[in-house]
């Protein structure tokens, strides 16, 4: 696919996958929207797209905020006049047992997440229907098949996401305007800087990903008519086995987590 001029709205453009999806679609000549709460951040992503032919738009916006996604859709939609391509990625993890975490904790990961990744197609699946062209990517997580203990919560809001982006992907059949959810394993990126993950130990869990490799698949998956990639492509057996063999794949990921949230919670 030619991204020439394409208008390409990116949520989470401040950090890790977003930032690397950025500097995809910049190198293949898109105009880019980056969408995030810090806008120092998005200020420092953009001035890495000087080099690049594409235009670049900053848009500070709290996607959890439904106002502020339509507020933003609007400014969006004032300067560019359309978009052609939609990466629902913002999203973050508090990692901790259920009965650990407040309740608030709990729901402010389905408000952005989830109703965050809601906002931002309302506000701009109205304008690709009117279009009859752009594609809507969905970045969820492997941890949309398996529900993981110690993040129980966030699962969930991946669950959502999935379960959400299959309707919506046949609702869209005929229409000109795709979607494809992208579900990752662990990627290396500051979505475990968050305090809950302090004695956690990040990325030596197996195998874990680069955010251009995502980004990579998030460039695949806004011109594909699949409902779902998974990075790597391999871990897709690993969702068939659980789904085909919960009995049996359950109790060695319960165990295998559990350990690690109970080493967690010992004292060094
Ligand atoms: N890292 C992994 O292992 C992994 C694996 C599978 C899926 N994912 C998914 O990939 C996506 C990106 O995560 P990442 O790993 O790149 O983490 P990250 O580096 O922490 O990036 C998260 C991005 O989301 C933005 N964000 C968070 N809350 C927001 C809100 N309310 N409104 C607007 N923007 C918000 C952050 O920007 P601001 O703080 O500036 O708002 C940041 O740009 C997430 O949806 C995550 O669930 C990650």
């Amino acid at each position: 696919m030619n991204f020439k001029n394409k208008v390409v709205v990116i949520t989470g453009a401040s950090s890790g996958i977003g930032e690397a999806t950025v500097i995809e679609f910049a190198k293949r000549g898109a105009d880019i929207v980056l969408v995030a709460r810090r806008k120092e951040k998005l200020l420092e992503v953009e001035k890495k797209l000087s080099s690049f032919s594409g235009s670049s738009f900053v848009c500070q916006c709290d996607v959890s905020n439904k106002d502020q996604v339509t507020e933003m859709s609007k400014k969006i939609l004032d300067k560019f006049g359309r978009v052609d391509i939609l990466v629902n990625n913002a999203g973050f993890v508090i990692y901790g047992k259920v009965n650990e975490l407040s309740t608030e904790e709990i729901v402010a990961q389905m408000e952005t997440n989830y109703f965050g990744m809601i906002y931002c197609t309302k506000a701009i699946l109205p304008q690709m229907l009117e279009q009859h062209s752009g594609h809507i990517v969905n970045v969820a997580s492997v941890g949309a098949s398996f529900g993981v203990p110690g993040i129980a919560s966030y699962c969930a809001t991946k669950y959502a996401m999935l379960g959400f982006s299959e309707g919506l992907h046949h609702e869209l059949d005929g229409t000109g305007v795709g979607l494809t959810v992208v579900s990752p394993i662990m990627v290396r990126t500051p979505l475990f800087d968050h305090p809950s993950f302090d004695n956690f130990s990040k990325f030596s869990t197996g195998i874990s990903l680069s955010s251009e490799t995502v980004a990579k698949t998030i460039i695949k998956a806004s011109n594909s008519s699949r409902l779902e990639l998974v990075v790597p492509s391999v871990a897709r057996a690993g969702i068939w086995f659980k789904q085909t063999f919960p009995f049996f794949i359950n109790p060695i990921i319960g165990n295998r987590f559990r350990k690690q949230l109970t080493k967690r919670n010992k004292p060094n």
